[in-house]
Parts: C-alpha cells; structure tokens; sequence
C-alpha cells in the first residue's frame, strides 16, 4: 500500500485542461473534466505516445499516436480490448493527490463502470 503523493497543484490543471507530471520517475497524464480530475499512466500502452498530449472526448482521452480511445476512469479501450493503467487520484483542497497503484482492467467493464474497480 503505497502513500498518496503530491501531483500538482489543482490551479494549472484546471487552467490548462491537461497536464503530464513526473511522480517518482512515472509520468502521469492528469485530466481535468467537468470538475473532475483522472489519472492515467502517460506512455500509451500502444506504441508509447503520449496521453498528455491527446483530446478528451466523451470521457475519454484519445491518443494522438493512433487514436485509440482509453476511457478517463477505467482505461479500457473498447475497439482494442486493451487497457491504459489509471491512478487512484483525489484532490485535498488546491492539491492533486495520485497513488502509485496502477490499476489495469483484464476485461472489459461494464456497462455501468461507475465503481473504478479493474477487472
Ligand atoms: S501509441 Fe497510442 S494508440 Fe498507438
């Protein structure tokens, strides 16, 4: 059980709509959306590209590489069947807290995947 750790603080997040932080040598694609905040691992588990650099749709974050679509709280890709690792994140008054805990879902969610939990 790791600590939460201090990402960044919430003001340029929020500004910026997006943003890749470097936590303990792990780069971290931060999303700020509809006043929510989503962590995911920023290497694209495709190719490598960055996650950080790509366009948040209808609760996903397409990647600028190939377009997959990785959805914000589960990671899941539907077209792929494959998974970007998420972060457990919260915020504690202007800060962004992640834990180093990727969580990688096996199968897809479903339907209602509301809970986060991998699969
Ligand atoms: S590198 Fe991300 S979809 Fe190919």
């Amino acid at each position: 059980m790791t600590d939460w750790i201090k990402a960044t603080e919430l003001a340029p997040l929020r500004l910026r709509k997006r943003l890749k932080v470097i936590v303990e040598n792990i780069a971290i694609a931060l999303f700020y959306v509809d006043g929510k905040v989503f962590a995911l691992a920023d290497i694209c588990v495709h190719k490598g590209s960055h996650l950080s650099q790509g366009l948040v749709f209808k609760g996903r974050v397409v990647c600028p590489g190939h377009q997959w679509a990785f959805d914000l709280t589960t990671g899941w890709a539907d077209q792929w069947a494959k998974c970007q690792p998420v972060f457990p994140v919260r915020v504690e008054g202007d800060v962004v807290y992640v834990k180093l805990e990727p969580q990688v879902r096996t199968s897809p969610p479903t339907p209602a995947h509301d809970s986060g939990e991998p699969g």
